[in-house]
């Protein structure tokens, strides 16, 4: 049976992929910061059959206590086969532009703390030379926007960290997925007004499960998402500058 570690499992994209495990039958060791989210998530999750699952209760963004966390999931599940990080946070794009530390406290949730958690991760399991890492970043990454370019940025960064570590890690056996989701119907964008483009966790949630078993390098989800943004990145510098996206 497969063992999964997620960070921030109670994103409702990382609940969502958490459900289609437990149907599997998978270990599970989920990690966040909401104790009572947590354990409602862990009770709905032994209801949706996993027979080992585990909580633990962290800030992400305290990143001197990342290793104590890897420890304690390694020494209950074993040798982690999937790895998940899921959490992030949609900035107040006015305020960062006023606010320096509120810039730099998003670029620490959105990349800084996953870089982190990326670097101590893959130095664990290139030991071991199996494994897969998957990160959701986000299709903002792709194109820098005025509305949420720190948001972006931040995605970006995640999603070169992520390049260079699969092209170092393959010798290693070890498959490193990008998942770059579209607008997604989820707490975080709640006060977003939705329209067709919009999906949800239940939909996506198998294509990332699928994604991350065959070991892809990068999905787009929904997949016409992909084709969005390579229009956008396409469209020339001097006419991207005027549109307000
Ligand atoms: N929804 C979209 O349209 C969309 C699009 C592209 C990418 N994404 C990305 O998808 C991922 C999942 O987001 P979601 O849409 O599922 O939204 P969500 O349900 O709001 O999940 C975000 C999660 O991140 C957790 N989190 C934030 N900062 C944390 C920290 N410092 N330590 C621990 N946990 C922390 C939150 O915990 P609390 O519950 O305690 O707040 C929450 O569980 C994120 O990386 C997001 O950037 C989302």
């Amino acid at each position: 049976m497969k063992k999964i570690l997620i960070l921030g499992a109670t994103s409702a994209i990382a609940e969502s992929c958490a459900k289609i495990w437990a149907r599997k039958g998978a270990s599970l060791f989920l990690v966040g910061r909401n104790e009572e989210k947590l354990n409602k998530l862990n009770s709905d999750l032994k209801l949706n059959g996993s027979k080992e699952i585990f909580s633990y209760l962290m800030n992400l963004n305290t990143i001197e206590e990342h290793k104590k966390m890897l420890d304690i999931a390694q020494n209950k599940l074993g040798d982690l086969n999937i790895i998940l990080i899921a959490y992030g946070n949609l900035p107040n794009q006015e305020n960062c532009e006023e606010d320096v530390s509120s810039t730099l406290d998003e670029i620490k949730t959105n990349a800084i703390s996953t870089i982190a958690l990326l670097t101590e991760i893959s130095k664990r399991l290139s030991k071991k030379k199996s494994g897969t890492i998957a990160v959701i970043t986000s299709v903002a990454g792709d194109r820098g926007r005025a509305s949420n370019y720190v948001y972006g940025s931040a995605k970006a960064m995640v999603s070169t960290f992520l390049s260079g570590l699969r092209q170092r890690l393959d010798k290693s056996n070890i498959s490193v997925v990008d998942i770059k989701p579209g607008f997604i119907d989820t707490p975080m964008t709640k006060n977003y007004k939705k329209n067709f483009l919009w999906s949800s966790p239940e939909k996506i949630s198998p294509k990332i499960v699928k994604a991350i078993d065959n070991g892809e390098s990068e999905i787009y989800v929904p997949s016409f998402w992909k084709i969005i943004m390579l229009v956008i990145k396409y469209i020339p510098g001097f006419i991207y500058k005027k549109i307000r996206l």
